[in-house]
């Protein structure tokens, strides 16, 4: 047997959790989700950028050609995983929110404060006011914050510029960070996250233009893989948000959408609809939403970070629909206002407290399953050959740990791409 030539080997892993399958292809749902395809004493090699092969040690040391090149890693006693996924978040922003946190904590609502001008309004403003590189610079620091903390892809969204200008300015910054920093970053185009002050009155005109200036603008640009709307009361109403999503989808985007967070408007059954790749937070979800997406290929993604930092009364479901053979995923949201958390292994800790998961479920929902959703499944997200070598030495030895010890970081070091970062 010809045996493969390797950059890098990382041997005697406690456990390397693969998320590897091959009897399960595509998101993991249900039971599944708890199939984290463990292998002790496991090893793993890189062919340069690419997984070349995962094993046990000493069946990769059988497989693998190691040469004068070959940098071997030994991880005894620790945890090896896939580089973790963040699947929604808000990277690109500028200023801060901390004085209406006081107001939240005074007992002001998320959505009070939203409809007296603050909100999502105030990043508007200070995003408008920023400079390309003063975003940029902004995102580059977030972009290593969630590195340290072991993730290696994320998607992030505009939505704080809400003019043709300001949104080409925000996914310009995203691409850019994109090209330049080690994370890979996936633009979502998110002109509608609000109604801006100025068209307060005249909501439609804005569709207007998200529709006919500001979505032909991306798509020519290629500034953006996915579109996504905040279909919410008092925000974007389902008629207005089908609006968006169909101009979208005419133009080749990928679909998204904040649907069901504070009240059930039917974003859900609109994501289903239009085969939209995920719908996002879902705490209000019905009982048809939740049927619906067992029926199509639409990945739930949940928030507990949000959950948590707005103490949501009622939080997503999450058991429910694990129990009915969802493949869920998580995100942090990491934004100013509704979830100022960038660590995704905290998201995790949080989806177990609010939201009920068990620490293997959170690990399936974000590494494979949130890969699927951002369109990425058959890329990153598990330990399989042939995909991206975005790995993880953790300094512990159980998967467990991650998620329990709260606010920790355990990551040791982070393999992008097979370089080390
Ligand atoms: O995902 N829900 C809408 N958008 C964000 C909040 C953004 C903000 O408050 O700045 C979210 O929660
Ligand atoms: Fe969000």
């Amino acid at each position: 047997m010809r045996k493969i030539s390797a950059t890098v080997i990382i041997k005697n892993a406690k456990q390397l959790v693969t998320l590897n399958n091959p009897q399960l292809i595509g998101p993991l749902g249900g039971e599944a989700m708890s199939e984290l395809g463990i292998i002790k004493n496991g090893a793993i090699a890189f062919s340069d950028t690419r997984i070349a092969a995962v094993g046990t040690t000493r069946k990769i040391q059988n497989q693998i050609q190691i040469s004068r090149q070959t940098r071997i890693i030994d991880a005894r006693g620790q945890l090896v995983t896939p580089g973790l996924v963040d699947c929604h978040s808000h990277p690109v922003f500028a200023g801060s929110r901390a004085n209406e946190f006081e107001m939240r904590l005074q007992g002001k609502s998320y959505m009070e404060i939203a409809q007296a001008g603050g909100g999502i309004k105030s990043t508007v403003k200070a995003v408008r006011k920023a400079s390309p590189k003063k975003l940029f610079d902004n995102g580059y620091k977030v972009l290593d914050e969630m590195l340290g903390w072991g993730v290696t892809t994320v998607e992030g969204k505009s939505g704080y510029g809400l003019t043709l200008k300001d949104e080409i300015k925000m996914l310009k910054v995203l691409n850019k960070l994109n090209a330049q920093h080690k994370i890979d970053v996936i633009p979502t185009f998110l002109g509608a996250h609000d109604i801006p002050e100025e068209y307060k009155k005249k909501p439609d005109k804005y569709v207007g233009i998200i529709c006919d200036e500001m979505i032909p603008a991306v798509a020519a640009g290629k500034l953006a893989k996915f579109c996504d709307v905040f279909c919410e009361k008092g925000v974007f109403t389902p008629k207005q948000t089908r609006a968006i999503l169909q101009t979208a989808q005419a133009f080749g985007m990928k679909l998204k959408l904040h649907a069901d967070q504070f009240y059930s408007t039917g974003g859900t059954e609109l994501g289903t609809e239009f085969r939209a790749t995920s719908v996002d937070h879902l705490d209000l979800i019905s009982d048809e939403g939740i049927h619906l997406l067992r029926k199509t290929a639409v990945i739930p993604v949940l928030i507990p970070g949000c959950v948590f930092w707005l103490q949501m009364e009622e939080p997503a479901p999450a058991r429910k629909m694990i129990d009915y053979g969802l493949p869920v995923a998580i995100g942090t949201d990491l934004n100013p206002g509704s979830s100022p958390i960038h660590s995704l292994p905290m998201a995790m800790s949080l989806a177990c407290v609010e939201l009920k998961m068990t620490p293997a479920e959170t690990w399936c929902a974000t590494t494979i399953n949130s890969a699927h959703a951002v369109d990425c499944g058959d890329k990153i997200g598990s330990l399989s050959p042939g995909k991206k070598a975005d790995v993880v030495i953790w300094d512990t030895d159980d998967y467990r740990e991650i998620p329990y010890w709260f606010g920790k970081n355990l990551v040791q070091r982070v393999f992008k791409d097979g370089y080390e970062v």
